[in-house]
């Protein structure tokens, strides 16, 4: 089974990964992270000798310093120079130094209260270490699931107060592991709005490199994840172990590399406007965080990673469901509409075989721009021509699914419900509010909002036969001040986290047919803690193609291609003002989870046929894109001028190539597919074809386009 106890050491082992501690009497010592070792000898058993200026926690050893050991858990205080895993302060002082006083095992995945957590399965098994600090009265629990169907470890932290006085937590890291020095590589996914999840891989050097968020949001700039790999792997070559956490709001992850070349790495909670006040008895649970491992390089990772999200993160009922096209009326008509285009617009995609219709932005309340009425969640049935059940009776008769937008966290200066509740909006007393898009966000620490804002929702969703519902977060959090001292007000943030989770475990329990896509300016809060209910997320606001490629490549990088919404836009693009051909805005949103964002009514004829074909065609691959294995080909990193992915589900595959700009002179390129059988034969769609697998693996297929700036080519094979 997943976890084993065999003498001083625990074993966690999922499908091609391991975990091994060592309990030295009472420490936690990390033995190993990484592939599969069935059984452990202490090959890499640290060599204890004298480091200078490396405290000893006994008289009369020098050669034994937390300094120089590698742990799970940081002793904090006691000579142990790297950053701590653990910062509470109890009596006059931070100290804390834990030992393992019990440990078990359970059935089941581990499970944090009140926070998003992994599918518990029947082949999972999680490893509890318990450990206690008697001087402070403060007990530790290590949490370790191991998962027999996928290369991934979660785990999570819980700290009790066993003292009759309130301690505070100042950090406490979801989970920490020092690993042995060696050349390192760290990948993080960076970006800005607009240009979310760029792939970012850089040496990892002495000192401290952190990813992090202060923001009450994971943020378009960086994502709760890192992935640590050998400074030599490649795409299909070296070892990589990739660290995300399940949590939506202010996070950190480090990589630190000290003096003696040692790696610490760490995710959790941010520090930056956090302290816990723990009463005594009460205990604190952090997020989960994932550990994945891949043996054979960064597309090993990726699969595995998307593997274990899929099946264990990702609401079940969707993680397999093909997903609908969906057409979107936001940027083609913006707050501009009415009941009759709305309708055209129906029309004109039901015709062309798409399958649902969302209603964006602007049907609410006095809602004619993004200046008012967030919170009043009324439909407007003027804008509407009547009540919204006849609007989506209407959309169903068309043969298609009915969606609409929400922005429930959030709160308009002008709407009536700041006018009733002003003390609901995220503030600090005594100082003006900050505006974002001109709008303010309402306190979810605060259980009246919650409440107020799941009865204003379930009311909409259970009196309307609604399919699909997106879920925006359009600003940040400022202001933050609403404790009634300073430390209920740096418990806000984490407070408004699970605020946050009920409301949403809520509605989407209740409503479990609705399909939740949660966007966030685009990909402003792209991460598991979403994900665990919403299965699907809005990459990016920037609909270009050729900038979307980037973004879908770091999107897709540790999430699942099936949680990504794509869409076809306008050309010239309205974000980056580009003319691109519709047949590559098609191939690249077929790259994911296919969806129009223009204006139907106004296309040439000879559009909305490219645009039935593809739709057509989408419906035929669909499951290899959102159920198949993702290989990436080529890279659009910085500078690149093509990509290339290919997907492969049962006896299909699929292969998008695109070109940035027109080349001269230089031979085509040959792309080498990957996870195929060398003996099999792949028929070429369209054509009578066929290449054997190996030829199109070792010898490769070449991409041939004509001259011309953003054209693409997708190939799609049958296995004969
Ligand atoms: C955000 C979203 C867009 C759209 C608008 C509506 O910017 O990312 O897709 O829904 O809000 O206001």
């Amino acid at each position: 089974m997943g976890i084993r106890i065999e003498g001083n050491l625990f074993y966690i082992q999922s499908k091609e990964m391991s975990m091994i501690i060592e309990n030295k009497e009472g420490d936690l010592l990390l033995r190993h992270i990484g592939g599969k070792i069935a059984k452990y000898h202490g090959s890499n058993a640290i060599l204890e000798k004298d480091h200078a200026f490396s405290g000893n926690p006994t008289p009369d050893n020098r050669t034994f310093s937390y300094d120089t050991q590698r742990q799970v858990f940081g002793v904090h205080g006691f000579g142990d120079f790297r950053q701590p895993s653990l910062k509470i302060a109890h009596a006059n002082n931070e100290l804390t130094q834990f030992k393992l006083t019990s440990s078990e095992i359970l059935n089941g995945a581990n499970e944090a209260t009140g926070l998003p957590n992994p599918h518990s399965t029947e082949d999972a098994e999680t490893l509890v270490l318990t450990l206690e600090d008697k001087v402070a009265a403060l007990e530790l629990k290590l949490y370790y699931t191991a998962y027999a169907d996928c290369s991934t470890i979660s785990t999570h932290a819980e700290v009790r107060n066993l003292s009759d006085k309130a301690v505070v937590i100042n950090r406490v890291l979801s989970t920490m592991l020092d690993v042995p020095a060696s050349a390192y590589d760290v990948v993080t996914l960076q970006g800005a709005y607009a240009r979310e999840k760029t792939v970012r891989r850089q040496k990892v050097e002495q000192g401290i490199f952190t990813v992090a968020s202060n923001r009450g949001a994971s943020g378009h700039s960086h994502t709760p994840a890192m992935i640590l790999c050998e400074h030599t792997a490649t795409e299909d070559a070296g070892q990589a172990l990739a660290l995300q956490l399940l949590y939506s709001g202010n996070f950190q992850a480090f990589v630190q590399k000290n003096q003696l070349n040692e790696v610490r790495l760490g995710i959790g909670i941010n520090d930056d406007n956090f302290a816990w006040q723990l009463s005594a008895g009460d205990s604190f649970e952090t997020p989960v965080a994932l550990l994945t491992f891949s043996n054979h390089g960064l597309g090993k990772l990726t699969q595995e990673s998307q593997l274990f999200i899929q099946d264990h993160i990702m609401p079940k009922q969707f993680a397999h469901a093909e997903r609908p096209i969906l057409i979107n009326n936001w940027e083609a008509t913006y707050f501009n509409f009415k009941k009759e285009k709305l309708l055209d617009l129906a029309d004109e995609a039901s015709k062309l075989g798409i399958e649902l219709f969302v209603l964006d932005d602007g049907w609410f309340g006095n809602r004619f721009d993004d200046n008012r009425a967030l919170g009043d969640w009324v439909v407007n049935e003027e804008k509407l021509g009547g009540p919204l059940n006849d609007l989506i009776a209407e959309v169903h008769a068309k043969g298609l699914k009915f969606g609409l937008w929400f922005e429930p966290e959030m709160i308009s200066v002008d709407s009536d419900l700041y006018r009733a509740h002003p003390d609901w909006a995220i503030q600090a007393e005594g100082r003006g509010h900050t505006y974002s898009r001109n709008q303010l966000v309402l306190n979810l620490a605060n259980p009246d909002v919650v409440a107020y804002i799941k009865a204003a929702i379930d009311k909409i969703l259970t009196e309307n036969t609604i399919d699909y519902v997106k879920w925006d977060y359009n600003r940040n959090i400022t202001n933050i001040g609403n404790g009634d001292t300073y430390l209920a007000t740096q418990m806000q943030s984490h407070d408004y986290m699970l605020g946050l989770y009920d409301l949403v475990s809520y509605l989407t329990e209740k409503h479990s047919n609705i399909l939740f896509e949660s966007c966030s300016g685009g990909g402003g809060r792209n991460d598991l803690g979403m994900m665990r209910y919403f299965p699907q997320v809005w990459a990016s606001d920037n609909t270009d193609a050729i900038s979307r490629l980037p973004i879908q490549y770091g999107s897709s990088y540790l999430h699942p291609t099936i949680s990504m919404g794509s869409h076809v836009s306008a050309s010239p693009n309205h974000q980056m003002g580009r003319t691109t051909p519709i047949e590559t805005r098609g191939n690249v949103a077929m790259m994911g989870n296919l969806g129009y964002e223009l204006d139907l009514t106004s296309l040439p004829e000879s559009d909305k046929e490219v645009i039935a074909a593809q739709v057509a065609y989408y419906k035929e691959i669909r499951p290899v894109i959102q159920f198949g294995k993702q290989y990436r080909l080529i890279n659009p990193e910085e500078g690149s001028n093509e990509a290339a992915v290919q997907f492969v589900y049962e006896d299909k595959v699929v292969v998008t190539y695109v070109r940035t700009l027109s080349t001269i002179e230089i031979i085509e390129t040959t792309l080498k597919l990957k996870g195929l059988e060398e003996e099999a034969l792949y028929c070429l769609q369209g054509t009578d074809q066929v290449y054997s697998g190996a030829e199109l693996m070792y010898a490769g297929l070449i991409a041939i386009l004509p001259q011309g700036d953003y054209l693409s080519k997708q190939y799609y094979f049958v296995k004969q």
